[in-house]
């Protein structure tokens, strides 16, 4: 596992932009995991520029997205399908027949989780996938539970994870109940993982599962036996693993 600090967002941001566009440069065709939320935005900031640059192409990268809001369609503005489009795939050169998002509005979710899985594994996995955490250490929308659930599965949206992703929508009750994820297995299964968090309000959630007990109540402590990991956060986020664990930042 590899820890790189910044001092702030943007720091982060920059660095998690530059591990995965050493990715895209070094196998155009690559398979990439990607991810929503607050975390990824100034990443996909960076290399939105970088595309623009002509610097970076995605346009034999395929990609694959964690989780999707069950009942919501492509072109609500709160889907993660519209995130998608808005801070990534509509500023880059990717080829949007291969994007892949599991889909909301699926009539028979088990068969949507089904045929999502066998998209994976047509791909031949992930080569980088990036990850944010949720408050209670969930990853993609894998919540806590008794067990790490492999394939793609559909998830009862847990209270705490209702509360923090509120902010997005007008209401509270506005929050889909239910989401599509991406289970553990391809994640673990990945060949390079990059995890991203900032701010205070993670220090806590990411110290205990990078540094704490390996266990599916904290879905993302699962990282801890990814060979290829790297953790980009900021100054905020890493303040307990920067107090009980410095020898493990690198600055
Ligand atoms: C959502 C997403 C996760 C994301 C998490 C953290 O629940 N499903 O993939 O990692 O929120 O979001 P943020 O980056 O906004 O803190």
């Amino acid at each position: 596992m590899r820890i790189l600090y910044a001092k702030d967002y943007e720091g982060m941001s920059f660095n998690a932009a530059k591990v995965l566009a050493s990715v895209v440069i070094n196998k155009p065709g690559c398979v990439l995991g990607l991810a929503t939320g607050s975390s990824p935005i100034g990443m996909y900031k960076n290399l939105v520029k970088w595309c623009g640059d002509g610097i970076l192409s995605f346009s034999k990268c395929r990609t694959v997205n964690l989780d999707e809001y069950v009942g919501l369609a492509p072109d609500h503005d709160m889907s993660y399908a519209y995130f998608m489009r808005d801070n990534l795939f509509g500023k880059i050169d990717i080829d949007m027949k291969n994007v892949n998002i599991p889909s909301g509005l699926a009539a028979d979710g088990d068969a949507e989780c089904a045929r999502y899985d066998a998209v994976i594994e047509s791909m031949g996995g992930v080569d980088i996938q990036l990850l944010g955490i949720g408050n209670n250490g969930h990853i993609g929308f894998n919540e806590p539970c008794d067990h790490f659930p492999l394939g793609t599965h559909k998830v009862t949206l847990t209270e705490s994870t209702i509360e923090a992703n509120k902010r997005f929508f007008a209401s509270k009750d506005d929050v889909p109940r239910y989401a599509y994820t991406m289970g553990i297995g391809p994640i673990v299964r990945a060949r390079k993982v990059l995890l991203i968090a900032s701010g205070s309000g993670k220090a806590e959630i990411l110290e205990k599962s990078l540094f704490g007990k390996v266990t599916p109540e904290v879905p993302a402590s699962i990282l801890q036996m990814i060979p290829d990991l790297v953790v980009c956060a900021d100054e905020a986020a890493l303040s307990l693993i920067l107090e009980k664990h410095p020898e493990a930042v690198e600055r």
